[in-house]
């Protein structure tokens, strides 16, 4: 068995992309497992540099096939437009690379504007979602009245198409929101699904059947696991699974896949969140400007898919430790830890203080996460521009021993960190004592 397990281990936007690119070189399979075209992934492509958001990032290498799971939920509209992106920087997108799970929900006009319509109903208490319609998908996938990607090819497809955009528009009048206007809805869904009839194929069984011949399956993640349905910082998360064993469920694997898989989570080398909820370790001010950047790179800490300012904060070893276990990650790669230079010293938060109470772990439920202060320990900065450096041997110390701190809290290796946004910017952590 050979699968190897990409998730977040924060919010979301860690830096996922950059071990896809390395990992996806040596996968026959690249699989989403979850989420929709909220996610973001930063692909360089040459000079180029493309934001996915549905396709599974390791698509660029020409030897992968792209797997769309049935945990998936998928706007056509958008999946069409990344296959022509990708297609005009010379990316071969064809029915013998791509594969879409027949089980996997459809997300509609309907769905992106019931999104933006109970956003606006929740005022002041919204959950900051990207407006994709992510949320309503699920809620039919789990009311079970949702459109599978399957459906596309059943005669009365374009009937079910009206009366799902019939129902949505009474709830749309019941938020008060404009209504959809039908006809043309149905015409443009209509040609887009024809289009991706042939793409539709059984992931879980091709998926099976690749694993037990040996073949390697590389499963990206979306989101983070603090954005995870069930273990995440509810209600301010998204609408998938997007741990490690939702893998399984997401593509249709049963759990002897799981055997020897690898599990490598990825976490930022500092706290970021975009959206709404509480966040223990957040920063303000100077120290926040310092970590975000000021959006003139790309890397810097602006929404791939919304654009929005980044929250963030110092790194969050009680939400580390959490993520290790709830994921069961085999080791981390820590992302952006050139963006640490400069400090004169760095917090790393060790432990939550509600009252006169210590917790090493998370407490449960959300509001109490919104009502914890932070303990944090403080470590020695390091000055130095990390750049150019590829050896462990040549880090400085104090950032040696930020990544000793960042195993021993996690309880999980730190295997690589990066030191800047190009490929070959990452160094090889030796075996470190937990
Ligand atoms: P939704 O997934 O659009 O429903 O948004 C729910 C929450 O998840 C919001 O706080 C979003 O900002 C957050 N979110 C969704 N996708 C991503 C992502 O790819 N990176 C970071 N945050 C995300």
């Amino acid at each position: 068995m050979a699968l190897q397990i990409i998730v977040g281990a924060q919010w979301g936007d860690e830096g996922k992309g950059r071990m896809v690119d390395w990992l996806a070189s040596q996968s026959d399979y690249v699989a989403r497992f979850n989420g929709g075209d909220n996610a973001g992934h930063t692909v360089t492509i040459g000079s180029q540099i493309y934001k996915l958001h549905l396709l599974p990032s390791g698509i660029i290498h020409p030897n992968t096939i792209g797997m769309l799971g049935n945990g998936m939920v998928i706007n056509p509209k958008s999946l069409l437009e990344e296959m022509d992106l990708l297609r005009a920087a010379g990316v071969t997108i064809t029915s013998e690379r791509l594969r879409i799970s027949h089980a996997a929900h459809l997300i509609t006009p309907a769905h992106q504007a019931l999104d933006k319509a109970m956003e606006a109903a929740r005022g002041k208490d919204n959950l900051g979602t990207t407006g994709r319609g992510i949320g309503p998908a699920y809620t039919d996938k789990a009311s079970r009245s949702g459109l599978r990607v399957g459906d596309m090819l059943a005669p009365n497809f374009i009937d079910r198409l009206r009366s799902h955009i019939e129902k949505a528009n009474h709830s749309l009048g019941l938020y008060g929101a404009p209504t959809l206007e039908i006809a043309p809805l149905l015409t443009v869904f209509e040609s887009q699904c024809k289009i991706l009839t042939p793409y539709i194929r059984d992931v879980s069984a091709e998926l099976h059947q690749a694993l037990a011949s040996g073949k390697i399956v590389l499963a990206e993640g979306a989101q983070g696991t603090l954005l995870d349905i069930d273990h995440g910082s509810y209600p301010f998360v998204t609408s998938s699974a997007t741990t490690a064993p939702g893998v399984l469920t997401g593509l249709g694997l049963g759990l002897d896949a799981a055997q020897n898989a690898r599990v490598i989570g990825v976490a930022k080398a500092f706290q970021t969140r975009v959206g709404s909820g509480p966040f223990p370790s957040e920063l303000s001010g100077e120290l926040a400007g310092r970590l975000r950047g000021t959006g003139s790179n790309p890397w810097d800490e602006f929404g791939t898919t919304t654009g929005r300012p980044r929250r963030v904060g110092w790194l969050d070893g009680v939400l580390l430790r959490y993520a290790a276990r709830i994921n069961g990650l085999t080791e981390l790669v820590m992302t952006k830890l050139d963006i640490l230079s400069g400090f004169e010293s760095l917090r790393i938060c060790t432990a939550y203080r509600i009252g006169d109470m210590t917790l090493a772990e998370l407490p449960f439920g959300q509001a109490d996460l919104g009502s914890v202060e932070p303990v944090y320990i403080e470590l020695p900065g390091w000055q130095a521009d990390l750049g150019n450096i590829r050896r462990w041997d040549d880090l400085p110390v104090q950032a040696q021993g930020y990544l000793r701190t960042v195993t021993r809290l996690g309880g999980v290796p730190v295997r690589y960190a990066s030191v800047g946004p190009e490929r070959e910017q990452i160094v090889e952590v030796p075996a470190l004592e937990r």
